[in-house]
């Protein structure tokens, strides 16, 4: 059948709402844990403001501390351009600029509108392309925001269709707080698929009504093939109240190896990395 890409964000969105600072050792094992596990993509931290992200302010030392396997590209959120040069010292793979299809909570999450964050990251962009490193887009709250309530898809089509216009290679739909139900993906989807190749979109579901695996396979079923989530489930995010963790990747995985669809990703040994980390996170 058809092949999966799982895009690993546990250590930077699962780790990132940790109240307790993880040290940074654990970090780096989890990193160099996952990246045995046959996983291409794993996004490993983000250069945002320490006062914002406490728990990220080691980005610098995690990216320099990992062993770097050649069949992974490793990745970390850029706001602007100062995290963009701390990201391209530290020898990133590929970036992530994150918009919102919601004003309220890009105000709340970059401390900006949807407009200045697009205006912001033309530099970024600018930077990205005379480094020769690829950029993902992120789109939060792409069905519901936890302070604007209800997104319309036309808004996401729009905020989706301005970052590849700006150069980003795919747009992750983040269900920031987990609201959506299949219905919604499906509708989302049918509205940005009339300007958006299905190979430009991924599904980034977070899970805090345990809905995130159904909306993966209505995802699945409109063509969606590049699925993120957080080994074990970790996570959230720090700005949006009520979001719990990402789909936990070993459960990803398990539904698509029980339909046949190939991801390149050992169950086992990605299980065993689920344990390592609920274990250190006690
Ligand atoms: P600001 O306060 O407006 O920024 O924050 P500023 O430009 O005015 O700078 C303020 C201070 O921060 C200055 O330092 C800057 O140097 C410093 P000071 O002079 O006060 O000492 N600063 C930085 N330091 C390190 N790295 C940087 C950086 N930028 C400025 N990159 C800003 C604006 C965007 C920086 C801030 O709002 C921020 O860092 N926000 C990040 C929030 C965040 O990380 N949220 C979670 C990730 S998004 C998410 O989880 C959703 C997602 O998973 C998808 C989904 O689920 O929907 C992706
Ligand atoms: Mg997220």
């Amino acid at each position: 059948m058809c092949e999966v890409t799982i895009f690993e964000v546990g250590p930077r969105d699962g780790l990132q709402n940790e109240e307790k600072f993880v040290d940074t050792d654990i970090k780096i094992e989890l990193i160099n844990r996952l990246s045995e596990t046959g996983l291409k993509k794993i996004e490993v931290t983000s250069f945002v403001s320490p006062k914002w992200v406490p728990q990220m302010a080691d980005a610098a030392e995690v990216m320099g501390g990992i062993n770097r396997n050649p069949n992974v590209a490793y990745s970390a959120l850029t706001p602007n351009l100062i995290g963009m040069e701390k990201a391209i010292a530290s020898g990133v793979d590929e970036v992530a600029i994150f918009a919102a299809a919601s004003e309220t909570f890009s105000k709340r999450n970059i401390n900006c509108s949807i407009e200045e964050s697009l205006q912001r990251f033309i530099p970024v962009m600018a930077m990205a392309r005379e480094h020769n490193i690829a950029v993902r887009g992120y789109v939060s709250c792409v069905t519901h925001c936890p302070y604007d309530g209800e997104i319309a898809p036309s808004d996401v089509a729009q905020v989706s269709e301005a970052l590849l216009k700006l150069g980003c290679y795919e747009i992750s739909l983040g269900d920031t707080i987990g609201k959506a139900a299949p219905g919604d993906i499906k509708a989302l989807l049918k509205v940005l698929l009339t300007s958006i190749p299905v190979e430009k979109l991924a599904l980034h579901c977070h899970d805090t009504y345990e809905r995130a695996l159904v909306n993966i396979t209505a995802g699945l079923d409109m063509g969606i093939r590049t699925f993120d989530s957080s080994v074990a489930g970790l996570g959230g995010c720090p700005y949006a109240k009520g979001a719990s963790g990402n789909v936990a990747s070993e459960a990803v995985l398990e539904m698509l190896n029980e339909q046949g669809i190939s991801t390149g990703v050992d169950l086992e040994k990605l299980n065993d990395v689920a344990s390592f980390i609920k274990n250190k996170l006690k």
